[in-house]
C-alpha cells in the first residue's frame, strides 16, 4: 500500500452529498439517452466502478466523496468521442461539477484523478484516491465475465478489431502486471490477481491464434462493425 507522501499538497475538500446525487442523476440521465454509444462504458460500468471505488476509498483512507464523484464521471469521455483518452472529457466533466455547485478547484482535482487512474497512465505512487478508481476500474476488466459478456460490446462501441483489442490490452496492462501494481489494494491482489493472470493469458492465446491466417478469415466474416470502422 502505498501512503499519502504528499500529504500537504493534497487538496481536502469534500463533495456534498446533495452535490454527488445530482452528479450521478446526470451521468445516469447521459447514459442512458446515449445507451447506444455505450455498449461497454454505459451506466452498467459506471455504477459498477463507482460501488468499487467507494469500497476501495474506505478500506485506503482516500477522500471517500470525491473518489465517487471521480468514479461517476470517469468514463464521460466516451459520449464525447469513440475510443479517447479520459482528457478527452475533460469540458463536460468540469461542465457538469460547475453545475452541481463543486469548486473549481475540487472539480480540477476530480479531473487529476482520473487521468492519475487511467490504465495507459498510471504508475506504482498515484494518489489514494486515483488507487481507489484504478483498482475498481481495472477489477471491471480482470472480471472473468468480462470477456464473454463485454468484449464484442468494446469492439463495437469504439471500432477497433480483434487484434486491435488484444493489442491494447497486452501492451496496456502486462507490464503493470509484471511490475507488481496491476492493483494497488493489497485485499484486491489477493482475491482478484488470479483472475487477471487468466485473463491476460487469455488475450495472449487470442493474439497467438491471430497469426494463423484461417482464423483471421474467421474473425473478419464476424467483425462486420470492425471491419466497417476500418474500411470507414
Ligand atoms: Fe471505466
Amino acid at each position: 500500500m502505498h501512503g499519502r507522501d504528499n500529504v500537504l499538497a493534497v487538496p481536502t475538500a469534500m463533495v456534498a452529498q446533495p452535490a454527488l446525487l445530482d452528479i450521478e442523476r446526470r451521468v445516469q440521465e447521459l447514459c442512458l439517452r446515449y445507451a447506444e454509444q455505450l455498449p461497454f462504458h454505459g451506466w452498467h460500468h459506471v455504477r459498477f466502478v463507482r460501488d468499487k471505488a467507494v469500497d476501495f476509498a474506505e478500506q485506503n483512507g482516500a477522500n471517500v466523496s470525491v473518489v465517487t464523484a471521480a468514479a461517476l464521471l470517469h468514463d464521460v469521455n466516451y459520449l464525447v468521442r469513440k475510443n479517447s483518452p479520459a482528457a478527452a472529457g475533460t469540458d463536460l466533466r468540469l461542465g457538469v461539477l460547475a453545475e452541481v455547485g463543486v469548486p473549481a478547484e475540487t472539480a480540477d482535482w476530480i479531473d487529476r484523478i482520473i487521468g492519475e487512474a487511467e490504465m495507459r497512465n498510471r504508475h506504482r505512487d498515484i494518489s489514494l484516491e486515483a488507487q481507489a478508481l484504478s483498482d475498481a476500474d481495472t477489477l471491471y476488466k480482470a472480471l472473468p465475465i468480462t470477456p464473454v459478456l463485454l468484449a464484442h460490446r468494446y469492439l463495437e462501441e469504439n471500432g477497433v478489431s480483434l487484434p486491435e483489442l488484444a493489442q491494447k490490452i497486452l501492451s496496456e496492462q502486462q507490464g503493470v502486471q509484471e511490475a507488481g501494481y496491476y492493483f494497488y489494494n493489497a485485499e484486491a491482489a489477493a482475491r482478484y490477481t488470479q483472475w487477471a493472470r487468466a485473463n491476460l493469458r487469455l488475450w495472449q492465446c487470442i493474439a497467438e491464434s491471430l497469426d494463423d491466417p484461417s482464423v483471421l478469415e474467421l474473425v473478419a466474416a464476424l467483425e462486420p462493425v470492425a471491419e466497417g470502422a476500418a474500411a470507414g
